[in-house]
């Protein structure tokens, strides 16, 4: 079977790990401190705080920009669930807006149409499936309105608009680092900004309300806690691990996801009733997923699965319709229709030239209608 997903962790990661546990030194400390740095700086940006996981990281920087009870932020109902219970956790309201059919994130017209009917305070924007969103657009309709902008990255480490990589332009911007991500610590994540004020804050929410020494002088004692917080510190554990991803892996399997992908979207061109994903002009796909469309997708997943090509479909319920949003209304058809027809093949750094060849062949297969053809 071809995996949908396959972390590549190896004698690097390994190595780091046991030097963290020799050291002793499992929690917080300087591994993570380099982590932030070596991360923040390949994203172009000023400031990074880890955390335990994406989830958190978005949970801080909503709360580190101040967004909270009263206020409503207007996301996109096609992405994982964490993007809009993250508003949620921070005592917001999420406010549903449709996504672009041909790149699956967040439509800026859509935006626009929900900022001009409702009283919005931010838009987070999810970089869908390695995709950077039309986060130029998003930000100019931010800035005419007065809004904060979050990125939600976890799926495009590396990911670029106009040669600037994602993460640094919103407010803040949050990653994960679970095992099928671009890059992966096992569980993890991370809060950028070019904000100090605003990372001094992230850094205080995910250490029970204390000042951190590296953002505060006046840091005061251990037992000193200025807000309330949560613990949602990194262990040094995972950070090593980050680092060597970040210096060793992450560049390198993301050109081999882009040439998968460009495999794919070249051998699949011609199939009848199967949209490849776009690349638009100026955006850099990272590919944490290559993400086909057919109107037959329940019969051509049960297919590939039979040929041996495992599959994965993000996400086959749009937020709105999950039991948890029970009593949320939204217009947003394209987001509806997507969660019908969308497919993931496939993409990741393990999947050989050989597998390409394997998956193109059991598409057309479906199309021609079955092996024996
Ligand atoms: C778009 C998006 N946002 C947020 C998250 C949450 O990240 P985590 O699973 O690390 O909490 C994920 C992870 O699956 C995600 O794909």
């Amino acid at each position: 079977m071809i995996s949908i997903a396959d972390p590549e962790l190896g004698e690097r990661e390994k190595e780091r790990v046991a030097e963290v546990i020799d050291s002793g030194h499992l929690t917080d400390g300087p591994e993570v401190r380099a982590f932030e740095e070596a991360f923040a700086e390949f994203c172009g940006a000023s400031h990074g705080v880890a955390t335990t996981n994406g989830t958190t990281a978005l949970h801080t920087a909503l709360e580190a920009l101040g967004i909270g009870p009263g206020e409503r932020v207007v996301t996109t109902p096609f992405s994982f669930v964490a993007s809009a219970n993250a508003v949620r956790f921070a005592g917001a309201e999420p406010v549903f807006a449709d996504i672009d059919p041909d790149t699956y994130n967040l439509d800026p017209e859509a935006v626009e149409s929900v900022v001009a009917e409702r009283d919005i305070d931010a838009i987070l924007a999810v970089h869908l499936f390695g995709l950077p969103a039309d986060i130029e657009r998003l930000r100019e309709i931010a800035d005419a309105h007065d809004l904060r902008l979050i990125e939600d990255a976890a799926q495009a480490h590396g990911a670029a608009v106009n040669g600037e990589r994602v993460g640094t332009f919103g407010d803040a911007a949050c990653f994960s680092f679970y095992p099928t991500k671009n890059l992966t610590t096992g569980e993890g994540g991370m809060v950028l900004t070019d904000d100090e004020d605003v990372a001094a804050r992230a850094a205080r929410f995910i250490n029970h309300g204390r000042p951190a020494a590296r953002f505060d002088d006046d840091s005061g004692g251990s037992y000193d806690h200025a807000t309330l917080g949560h613990n949602f510190r990194m262990s040094s554990v995972l950070a090593a691990i980050g680092r060597v991803q970040l210096d060793h892996r992450l560049q390198e399997s993301n050109e081999q996801r882009r040439a998968n992908a460009a495999r794919l979207t070249d051998g699949l061109a011609d199939v009848e009733g199967i949209e490849t994903p776009i690349e638009p002009a100026g955006r850099r796909h990272v590919y944490h997923q290559y993400t086909i469309r057919t109107d037959d997708r329940d019969a051509l997943r049960t297919h590939l699965d039979d040929e041996g090509v495992g599959t994965g479909i993000y996400y086959p319920t749009p937020i709105h319709e999950q039991p948890a949003y029970d009593g949320v209304t939204c217009d947003v058809p394209a987001t509806e229709r997507a969660a019908e027809e969308v497919l993931s093949l496939p993409v990741h750094p393990n999947v050989s030239a050989a597998d390409t060849e394997t998956i193109m062949t059991a598409v057309r297969r479906f199309e021609t209608g079955g092996p024996q053809s």
